[in-house]
Parts: C-alpha cells; sequence; structure tokens
C-alpha cells in the first residue's frame, strides 16, 4: 500500500461515500439513560450539577419513562434516594424500597421499557459507604448478604436487569446464587467489573445524596493507575456468572475498553459517568464547544474503543437523532 496508487482521500470524497464506508455507527440500541427515584409526589428536583436530570418521584419517574420511550430510549438505569437510610442499607432490601417502587409502576404502564436496577448500598447507608462497616471500613463479606438480598428484592418487583456497582469480593457470586435460589435464573447481571476510584462521580454524588461521611473508596474501587488488574477483575466477574462487564468511568479508560472487548468474549458496557457529562454541558453552556457534535464524537468513540452498550446522561437529548 503506497501513494500515489494509494489515496486514502478517495474514500473521503462524498458524504455517501463516507456514510458507505464508516466502521462504527451508533445506534439506539447501544444507549442505556440513568435516572433517579426520590419519595413525594409530583416532585421534580433538578440536580444543579447535571442539567437537564433530576431526582424524580415514582409518578414523575412514569411520567419521563413515557417519554423516553416515545422517543426511542429502550433501556434506563435506576437509583434510588430513600426516604430514610441505616447503618446497612436494608432499607434497599424491602418490598417497599423506592426504587421497587418505581419499578412496579414504570412496568405497569410501560411494560416494554426495560429495567436495569443499580445494586449497591451507598445510596442507603447513613455512612454513604457501599456496604456494612467494620472498624472503619467496608466489610467484604458482610456486604454480600445486603447486596444479594436487595439483588431478590428488585427481582421479585419485576425488574429486567441487575447491575452491581460496589465492586465488593464476590458479589457477582452472591447476587447470581441467591437469584437462581428464586428461580430467577434468567435474570441478567451486569456487573460494574473495572469500577475505578474517580473524581469524575462527584456531580452523581449530589444526585443520589451518596457522598461517604468519612474517608473515600479507594479500599474498594480500582487504582486509576492500574490497567492488568481490570482484566483480573473482570475475569473473576465472568467466572462468578456475569453476563455483562463494564468499565467506568468511560473516556479515560478507553484502553481498558479496549483491553477488556479483545481479550474476552463478552458484551461491555461503558458508564460515561456524571462528571464527564457535567464537564460537556458546562463547556457548552460558555459556547466553547458544539455540544451535539462533541456527544456524537464521545460515544462513537466509546463503542469504536469496543463498546456494546453505552450508560449515558446524554442519552435522552441525543436519541431522536439515531
Ligand atoms: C454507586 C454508584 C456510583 C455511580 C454509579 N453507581 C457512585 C460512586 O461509586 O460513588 C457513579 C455514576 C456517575 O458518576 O454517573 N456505587
Amino acid at each position: 500500500m503506497k501513494f500515489p496508487e494509494t489515496r486514502l482521500r478517495r474514500l473521503r470524497s462524498t458524504a455517501v461515500l463516507r456514510n458507505m464506508v464508516r466502521e462504527t455507527t451508533l445506534t439506539r440500541n447501544d444507549l442505556i439513560m440513568p435516572l433517579f427515584v426520590c419519595p413525594g409526589q409530583g416532585v421534580d428536583n433538578a440536580i444543579s450539577s447535571m442539567p437537564g436530570n433530576s431526582q424524580l418521584s415514582v409518578d414523575k419517574i412514569v411520567e419521563k419513562g413515557k417519554e423516553l420511550w416515545d422517543k426511542g430510549v429502550q433501556s434506563i438505569l435506576l437509583f434510588g434516594i430513600p426516604e430514610s437510610k441505616d447503618e446497612h442499607g436494608l432499607v434497599a432490601c424491602t418490598d417497599d424500597g423506592i426504587v421497587q417502587k418505581a419499578v412496579r409502576a414504570l412496568k405497569k404502564e410501560i411494560p416494554e421499557l426495560y429495567l436495569i436496577a443499580d445494586i449497591c448500598n451507598c445510596e442507603y447507608t447513613s455512612h454513604g459507604h457501599c456496604g456494612t462497616i467494620v472498624d472503619g471500613d467496608v466489610h467484604n463479606d458482610l456486604t454480600l448478604v445486603t447486596l444479594a438480598k436487595q439483588s431478590v428484592s428488585l427481582a421479585e418487583s419485576g425488574v429486567d436487569m441487575v447491575a452491581p456497582s460496589d465492586m465488593m469480593d464476590g458479589r457477582v457470586r452472591a447476587i447470581r446464587s441467591a437469584l437462581d435460589k428464586k428461580d430467577f435464573y434468567n435474570l441478567p447481571i451486569m456487573a460494574y467489573s473495572a469500577k475505578y476510584s474517580s473524581a469524575f462521580y462527584g456531580p452523581f454524588r449530589e444526585a443520589a445524596e451518596s457522598t461517604p461521611q468519612f474517608g473515600d473508596r479507594k479500599t474498594y474501587q480500582m487504582d486509576p493507575a492500574n490497567s492488568d488488574e481490570a482484566l483480573r477483575e473482570v475475569a473473576l466477574d465472568i467466572q462468578e456468572g456475569a453476563d455483562i462487564v463494564m468499565v467506568k468511568p468511560a473516556l479515560n479508560y478507553m484502553d481498558i475498553i479496549h483491553r477488556v472487548k479483545s481479550n474476552f468474549n463478552m458484551p461491555v458496557a461503558a458508564y460515561n459517568v456524571s462528571g464527564e457529562f457535567s464537564m460537556v454541558k458546562a463547556a457548552a453552556a460558555k459556547g466553547w464547544i458544539d455540544e451535539n457534535r462533541i456527544v456524537h464524537e464521545i460515544l462513537t468513540g466509546l463503542k469504536r474503543a469496543g463498546s456494546d452498550l453505552i450508560i449515558s446522561y446524554h442519552t435522552q437529548e441525543i436519541i431522536h437523532q439515531l
């Protein structure tokens, strides 16, 4: 292959030709929209650090679900803000939990909308950590108990998929076996397998009211400097029964997405997290970037890197263009 016989500009000469040879195309099937459900009636509490996103009460989330479905969004990821919190996050494990209520209401009104529940304790514990605290740190194996309970309870409420985001060792196995015991053997698990301890979660913690009250999450979430370790995390989750593996955050971790996709024959999800979303929004508000082009470029880039699914707060604004 050499010049002048080969001229790569030939295939770039018209829009139709560029469309024909395009390697990566973003579709509606690729995108998942996160939503936050909170107590009350008629509540639409805007999240200031994430323009266009709100904490919504159950009635409002049903309205939102309909609106999204009509626009072409097929799947949402649910996070809960509970009425009260406790030391172990047990409020998330009962039939009248906030996400359970939202799931039942959404399933009743929009049965086709695919519902994924984030499984974690940080929104539900009084201390804001992702599990039960013993001697100042999250106790791995005790936390597995609440994670399994939360998953089974959400499965019973009618959720279509669970997505554990806590980063405890062995959680996929614990959740899989608890679900199977209750005959939910067909309910898929999307594991946040390579989840990094990241400053990009900043705006989310305001949205979900889940900032840790002491310390940080570095004893359970991954060190951003590590890459081989991500493959070990993914390998373990697959062994334990994960159906989809996730890399989170997305933009700073495209190399990880690529390594995971090329090392395992698995569907890979990327989480385009709150901080990544808010940086785009802030720059766009200042008129410094073309938001729509940037969003398409980011999401297409994540797909090109190897993600099959992308969880993104941008979903609701671009889905109609796909
Ligand atoms: C809960 C959880 C977090 C996110 C998803 N699930 C926050 C955290 O780990 O602190 C972050 C999502 C985002 O930033 O958009 N464990």
